[in-house]
Order: structure tokens, then C-alpha cells, then sequence
């Protein structure tokens, strides 16, 4: 058990829409640096902070989704590393830890791998192997890693509003999205959600379709609490009421964010994806997957290739603490499906769209990065 400590703040749900929620932040108290984490488990209820002051503390808020959505545990797991380094601990050994903490989103193994290479780096390149510039080298990275998403996020919101005014020429768009893809998981304004943001303050989204997203409502929870934040119209909905919805021809387009993407163009996201890109493709509707470039995966080659974590059975025979089935229930809980790329109408990064999803298109657009 690593060293936490939790800071409430005032529940303002309400906010200024135009100042980002603070994610995650690093900070330098006396005491000695610390990162610190807006406790993603407690909203919409309280805002509350995570002060975490070493790396068995980050994992364990990793674990328990305190901090969760693919680019920002690569955010936190590169901060992860350069925490490790200025208090101390054993670099390669915390490096390992973060980079297990959760398999599915490569975002994490990556952003721990950069602040490493870069820790290594430097130490190899100064006398004496310098500790002490070795870890500014890593919190740097951390940093530049911190910004770079920033602006992949802006410019994932810029290629997919355009995508969705060639898509729905009409505009007032009615976008259904599953999970939680907002500031709450990026450097930025996120993903899937950044584009749908876009499209309110140019005043062309009529509503946001919100899944619930069952076992652990990161749509009720989370995108909700973004959305009423951004003063959007969005509705709440059951992942199992999507179908009536798209029956009864409320879905413009589905856009949701991705854990890993393979180089065949599969996708993993949260678990509830694959049925609504069936449920698109039946119906006609674009199926929109917006992640940056560190979410895909060259070194993974199919979408079968891709691990899916599996949770414990305890978040699906309880809802928020309280049992919903027998005692002794087992439980299927993956936390995540692959939808592949044949089902994929278009994957917008910030390096531009794939559309029709081809591993060449796919591959076009992302720098080389060594396999995660
Ligand atoms: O288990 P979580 O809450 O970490 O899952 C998050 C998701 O599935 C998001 O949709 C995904 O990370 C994309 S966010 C850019």
C-alpha cells in the first residue's frame, strides 16, 4: 500500500465551462513533489483530490480507476516514472509496475516507456550517471508528453467536426457516445467527446446520447458531469434502451474514444462498444472512433491480440455498493470489447482521419513508435 492522502474540494459541478477539470496535475510542496489526481471513483458526488506521493499510490489509484482513460494513464504512468525518480525509489522497478497496472490501454506501457527513455538517457549521458538530471529528464517528458496530448485533443476536435460535416451535412447532430472520453481523460478536452464539444460551441449538436455504460457508469458518472459542465443538451439512456434509440432515428453518428487500436484498425474500448457499431451499422449510422496516435498499437497486430482486463465479478452483482444478485453470483466482466475495423465508418487522430479503416491508411497516419 503505497502513501495517499485525499483533499476535498467544493463540489461545483456547475464549474467554469471553459477551465478544464484538473485531471491530474503534478505539484512541488515542500514536503517534495507529488502527483496529484482529481479522485475520478467520487464523482459526480464530491470532488475530491488524491495526493499521491509514491508509485505503489499510483498504481493502486490506477487499479481502482481513481485515474483512468487511455491517454491519461499514458500521462500518469510518464509522471508515474518521473515521480519514482525525484524521491528516489527504484526507477525500473516502478517503471514495471506502472506499465502492469492495466493492460489494455497501450497509452499506459507508453507513456512509462518515454519518461524511461528518457530517465536512461540521461543518466547514461552525464558524469557519473547524474540521478538528479536523470529525473528532471524524465519529468520533462512527462511533461512534453502532458502538452503534446493537449494539443492532439484540439486537433482530434478539429478532424472530426469537419468528418461530421461532410458525414451530416445538415448539422444538428444527434451523436451518441459510450463511456467517458472528456478532460476527465486527457491533457486536453479529450477524445470522442472533444469533437462533440466542438460541435456545441459551433452550436450544431442538438444533443448528446449518453450511455449509462455498466458496470461502473463511466457515462453516468463522468460524461454526464462533463457535459452539464459544458452546458450542452444531453440525455442520460441505459446501454440497453441504445436500440430503441436507433429504431427510432435519434442517432446521427456514434462517437466513442479507444483503448488500443491494432494495426489492422480493431478497437478496443470500453465494454458496450462492439453492440452499438452492430447496432450502427444495421441502421445506417456512422460509427466514429477518435483517439490520438499513441492509441494505436503497431506492435499489436488484430484486434484478438489485444488483452482485455477482466474486472472482478463484484462490479457487476453490485451497483454502487449494493447487491444486485444472489449471494455467490458469478459474474462475465470484461472491462472492455473489440470492434473491427470493417464496422468502423472512420478513426480520427490528430494527424487527420482513416476512412475507409485500412491497416496501410492506419499506419500512414502514425509516426513509427516502438511496439507497446
Ligand atoms: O476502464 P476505463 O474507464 O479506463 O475505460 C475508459 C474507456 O474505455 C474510454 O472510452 C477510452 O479510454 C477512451 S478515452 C480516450
Amino acid at each position: 500500500m503505497g502513501d495517499q492522502h485525499v483533499v476535498t474540494l467544493a463540489n461545483d459541478s456547475k464549474g467554469n465551462p471553459d477551465e478544464p477539470l484538473p485531471a491530474l496535475r503534478w505539484e512541488e510542496p515542500p514536503e517534495g513533489p507529488v502527483l496529484v489526481l482529481l479522485d475520478q471513483t467520487r464523482l459526480p458526488g464530491e470532488e475530491v483530490e488524491l495526493v499521491c506521493t509514491d508509485v505503489p499510490a499510483l498504481v493502486e489509484a490506477i487499479r481502482g480507476l481513481a485515474v483512468r482513460g487511455a491517454p491519461l494513464l499514458g500521462i500518469a504512468g510518464a509522471y508515474g516514472v518521473a515521480l519514482a525518480a525525484v524521491r528516489g525509489y527504484d526507477v525500473d522497478e516502478a517503471a514495471e509496475s506502472l506499465a502492469h497496472a492495466r493492460p489494455t490501454a497501450v497509452n499506459l506501457a507508453y507513456g512509462v516507456r518515454r519518461a524511461l527513455a528518457a530517465y536512461r538517457a540521461a543518466l547514461a549521458g552525464s558524469a557519473g550517471g547524474d540521478p538528479e538530471r536523470a529525473a528532471s529528464a524524465a519529468l520533462a517528458e512527462a511533461r512534453s508528453l502532458h502538452a503534446e496530448d493537449k494539443e492532439a485533443s484540439a486537433a482530434m476536435a478539429r478532424h472530426g467536426l469537419q468528418l461530421l460535416a461532410e458525414l451530416l451535412p445538415g448539422g444538428g447532430y444527434q451523436i451518441l457516445t459510450h463511456c467517458n472520453t472528456g478532460a476527465l481523460v486527457s491533457g486536453g478536452e479529450g477524445t470522442a467527446f472533444a469533437v462533440a464539444l466542438a460541435a456545441h460551441r459551433q452550436g450544431q449538436l442538438r444533443r448528446l446520447w449518453v450511455d449509462e455504460t455498466r458496470p461502473l457508469l463511466q457515462g453516468a458518472r463522468l460524461t454526464a458531469y462533463e457535459a452539464a459542465r459544458s452546458g450542452m443538451a444531453y440525455t442520460l439512456l441505459t446501454d440497453n434502451a441504445a436500440g430503441s434509440l436507433f429504431a427510432a432515428g435519434n442517432v446521427h453518428a456514434v462517437i466513442i474514444g479507444a483503448d488500443r487500436i491494432a494495426a489492422d484498425g480493431s478497437v478496443a474500448n470500453k465494454v458496450g462498444s462492439y453492440p452499438l457499431a452492430v447496432l450502427a451499422r444495421y441502421h445506417n449510422v456512422p460509427f466514429i472512433v477518435v483517439a490520438p496516435t499513441t492509441t494505436v498499437d503497431q506492435g499489436t497486430a488484430d484486434g484478438s491480440s489485444i488483452e482485455i482486463e477482466q474486472r472482478p465479478g463484484h462490479e457487476v452483482t453490485e451497483s454502487t455498493g449494493n447487491p444486485v444478485a444472489p449471494l455467490g453470483t458469478q459474474a462475465y466482466n470484461p472491462a472492455f470489447d473489440i470492434t473491427p475495423a470493417a464496422l468502423i465508418t472512420a478513426i480520427v487522430t490528430e494527424n487527420g482521419v482513416v476512412s475507409p479503416v485500412t491497416p496501410d491508411a492506419l499506419a500512414a497516419l502514425c509516426p513509427s513508435r516502438a511496439p507497446g
